[in-house]
């Protein structure tokens, strides 16, 4: 499978020769890993069910259902996307991971009942500790915005952990007016959180989707009302990511499924094959 996935913005296998430029890495804010993992440690987050479809319809127009290729889910929570592709990708092997161990966990107790339990696997980790040999795909869906410190050793990693030739699926919230300004409502709140704060983000979050979603996911998201992004996806970031090798390939909307979420988009890395 090395050296096979990578397809075009029109969906044809074609090779790169553009060089790796050495570009600088947009600034982020910086928050030590030590916070992020008291952050996620105890959480469980499950995306909403049209979300993670969306993702899995991405992926399956680039990656070969019939291929054993390898493929990481990085920031998995509890297996909404893994389970999906695992279905939809019969001869894959599936590893997710999550820094949350009750979200491996609670995937672990989902895999079970599985018909692709074999060959899907769970590990707790904090993906910038996480080591492996690379991968034919790596999908991750909300995530790379949350992880703190340099952009330059994600971006640096990401590449390291894709077989050359190989895609990153890439959900993440964009550089736009309602984000930034959303990223600084979530900075002020995070500076006045109380309980009596979580209890009205709660009943906001019962008003606004407490027909489809129930208790549990409703307060799993009341801690990311607090979370501002690390990053966005922006030209000088994507810039980042050529800089070490990953070329956008593609770039989809993702439909907000509500209001108190960041705007995502999803886009297409392709790792460049290593020229001899
Ligand atoms: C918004 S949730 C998305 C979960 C999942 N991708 C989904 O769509 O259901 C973000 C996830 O990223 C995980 N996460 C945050 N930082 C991480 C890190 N450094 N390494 C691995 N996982 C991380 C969190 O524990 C959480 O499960």
């Amino acid at each position: 499978m090395r050296n096979r996935l990578y397809h075009g913005e029109h969906g044809g296998l074609r090779r790169s020769r553009s060089s790796i430029n050495k570009v600088p890495c947009p600034p982020f804010v910086t928050v030590s890993s030590v916070v992020a993992h008291f952050e996620f440690a105890d959480k469980t987050c499950t995306a909403p069910a049209a979300r993670s479809d969306r993702m899995r319809d991405i992926a399956l127009a680039h990656v070969p259902r019939d291929r054993a290729i390898r493929l990481l889910d990085l920031g998995c929570g509890t297996g909404s996307l893994l389970f999906r592709l695992a279905e939809a990708l019969p001869a894959a092997a599936l590893c997710g991971v999550d820094i949350s161990p009750a979200n491996i966990r609670a995937a672990r107790t989902r895999q079970a009942g599985q018909p692709a339990a074999g060959r899907v696997r769970f590990e707790a980790a904090d993906y910038l500790d996480y080591v492996a040999e690379p991968f034919d795909a790596i999908v991750t869906d909300g995530v790379l915005h949350l992880i703190p410190g340099d952009s330059a050793t994600l971006v640096r990693k990401l590449a390291s952990d894709l077989v050359p030739g190989g895609l990153l699926f890439c959900s993440m919230p964009f550089d736009c007016a309602y984000n930034r300004a959303f990223a600084g409502v979530r900075r002020v709140l995070r500076s006045v959180r109380s309980s009596w704060l979580d209890l009205l983000i709660l009943k906001f979050a019962r008003f606004l989707h407490g027909a489809e979603m129930d208790e549990e996911g409703l307060r799993e998201r009341v801690d990311y009302m607090y979370i501002a992004p690390e990053r966005l996806m922006s030209e000088p970031l994507a810039a980042c990511f050529a800089s070490v090798g990953l070329r956008r390939v593609a770039t989809y909307p993702m439909e907000s499924t509500s209001p108190s979420q960041l705007k995502h988009q999803v886009t297409v890395f392709a790792r460049e094959p290593i020229r001899s």
